[in-house]
């Protein structure tokens, strides 16, 4: 198949591993002597085209340990698709109808949507106005239930777990319980995953509700044992029991952001633990968008150069409204529709949470 011209776009929050599948669709789609058009600025940019711009595998360099995207994305704009999880918006026909004339302007054959659970509702809006679109998950949150993995979960969950060690000792030395913030909307795969890499003692994720009397009696029982000091790990999105989410401010779109749980907690359990025999002071950090930033490890470098040549093949074979996925390491695809529809959440039975309560570690409830 000779003389394809494919289209690729980020959108949504940056993450390790996003230049790492351009390279992969570049790469294998040069090889078919198809060229790539980088659509600039995240969806927005279909209704520049002037901006885009041709994207040749040789000329592009270490792409595959490159932090963000040179494509630049958003999720701002006029592409806002999602408010919250299940709270679809559509996108106005006109901004549609636009964007069709882009695609068809650049004369893309189709396009290569990167991106989450927001990027891949516009994707297959797109898909349903008549562009021909593949979709690639990502999202640090790892919250599609298509796939098994998104790509940037995996960095993102390094970066958490060396946060974790470090709190470790300055916590041990100055005997202080260390509250450790980290991203995770409505799932908590970050929190729990490592949360349990890092030995946390304590792990509070969206799924669960939490109480401060649990967490109370998890640093009792280690200063019995003479540990006077304790890590907890807290997903933004985690709230007490009978209250809402934290959140900082709310978008013209109505989409919240979150943030703010870790101080939270940290001021409660410094009021609580002055009144105990051998109080604690606590401290709270914020791990924010360090978690999305530099390079991807190695498994997401192998994950998103899979996705990657995948998206190329699903083009070669004309299946288009897509995503890829992977199951039981096994990489397949879906529909685009199904992909946006469905969020994975931590299961109570599932084998990390076992693990997690067999440890002895807290869960909040
Ligand atoms: O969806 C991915 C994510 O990292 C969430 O965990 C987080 O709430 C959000 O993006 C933050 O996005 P931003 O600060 O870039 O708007």
């Amino acid at each position: 198949m000779m003389g394809k011209r494919i289209g690729i776009v980020t959108g949504g929050g940056d993450c390790p591993g996003l230049n790492a599948v351009i390279r992969a669709v570049c790469k294998a789609a040069n090889r078919r002597q198809w060229e790539m058009i980088g659509i600039l600025g995240g969806f927005d940019g279909l209704l520049s085209p002037d901006s885009a711009r041709l994207l040749d595998y040789r000329v592009l360099g270490a792409m595959l340990v490159r932090g963000g995207t040179i494509l630049g994305t958003s999720n701002r704009g006029k592409f806002t698709a999602k408010t919250g999880h299940g709270e679809t918006q559509e996108i106005p026909e006109d901004v549609l109808l636009r964007a069709h004339d882009g695609y068809t302007k650049l004369q893309l054959d189709a396009l290569v949507c990167i991106g989450g659970d927001g990027s891949l509702s516009i994707a297959h809006q797109l898909s349903r106005a008549g562009m021909r679109v593949v979709g690639v998950p990502k999202t640090i949150d790892n919250d599609l239930a298509a796939t098994d993995r998104t790509f940037g979960f995996d960095s993102a969950l390094a970066c958490a777990t060396d946060a974790i060690d470090r709190l470790h000792s300055t916590a041990e030395s100055h005997g202080r319980v260390m509250v450790l913030e980290v991203m995770g909307r409505n799932a908590g795969w970050i929190a729990l995953y490592s949360g349990v890499a890092g030995g946390a003692d304590v792990i509070l994720i969206p799924e669960i509700p939490f109480l401060y009397e649990p967490i109370l009696a998890k640093i009792k029982e280690r200063a019995d044992q003479g540990k006077h000091f304790t890590v907890i790990v807290v997903a933004e999105g985690a709230f007490l029991a009978g209250s809402g989410q934290t959140t900082l401010e709310t978008s013209e779109h109505q989409e919240v952001r979150l943030g703010g749980v870790g101080e939270l907690v940290t001021r409660e359990l410094t009021e609580r633990l002055k009144t105990s025999v051998q109080p604690q002071q606590a401290r709270c950090v914020v791990l924010g968008h360090l978690q999305r930033g530099g390079p991807p490890t190695h498994y997401d470098r192998l994950l998103c150069s899979m996705f990657g040549t995948e998206a190329v093949e699903l083009i070669a074979r004309g299946e288009f409204g897509r995503m890829v996925t992977l199951n039981r390491n096994e990489l397949t695809s879906c529909p685009l529709e199904e992909a946006i529809g469905k969020l994975k959440v931590v299961e109570m039975n599932g084998s990390v949470i076992k693990a997690a309560r067999s440890l002895g570690i807290c869960l909040g409830d």
